[in-house]
């Protein structure tokens, strides 16, 4: 491979990665902070988590990943009872910005941050 088209092709999966991580991230993550707190918290909280492996962590996780796992949770991809009752009356808006929030946190998890 070529020096030229190397370093072209590294920008271009760079800028696409960015990019990409924008568009997943549209959420409102003050909005999501009120959400959170009122119907996640008592569950993804760092207390809570603590000493339960039933809940797991979610603060930091990617925002694209969080939103997925919601949107599985409501169309039944992804099967779990608990969680199913939690989507059920979010809108896809709600999620996004659940998904801002959670992402933004600092938490136990290490997902190495993007460019
Ligand atoms: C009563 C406790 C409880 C509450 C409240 C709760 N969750 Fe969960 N959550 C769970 C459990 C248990 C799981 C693991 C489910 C599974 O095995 O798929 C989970 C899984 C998740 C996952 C997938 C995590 C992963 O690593 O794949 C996300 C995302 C999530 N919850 C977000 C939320 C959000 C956002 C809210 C608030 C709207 C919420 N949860 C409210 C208990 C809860």
């Amino acid at each position: 491979m070529s020096r030229l088209f190397s370093i072209t092709l590294s920008a271009a999966i760079a800028l696409g990665a960015s990019a990409a991580a924008q568009a997943v991230d549209r959420g409102d993550p003050t909005r999501g902070a009120e959400l959170a707190e009122a119907q996640c918290l008592q569950c993804h909280s760092a207390d809570a988590i603590r000493g339960n492996r039933e809940w797991p962590e979610i603060r930091g996780q990617y925002a694209e990943y969080l939103l997925q796992s919601l949107r599985d949770y409501k169309s039944g991809r992804r099967d779990n009872a608990i969680m199913r009752g939690q989507v059920e009356g979010l809108s896809l808006q709600d999620k996004r910005d659940l998904a801002s929030w959670f992402s933004r946190q600092e938490g136990g998890l290490y997902t190495p941050r993007r460019p």
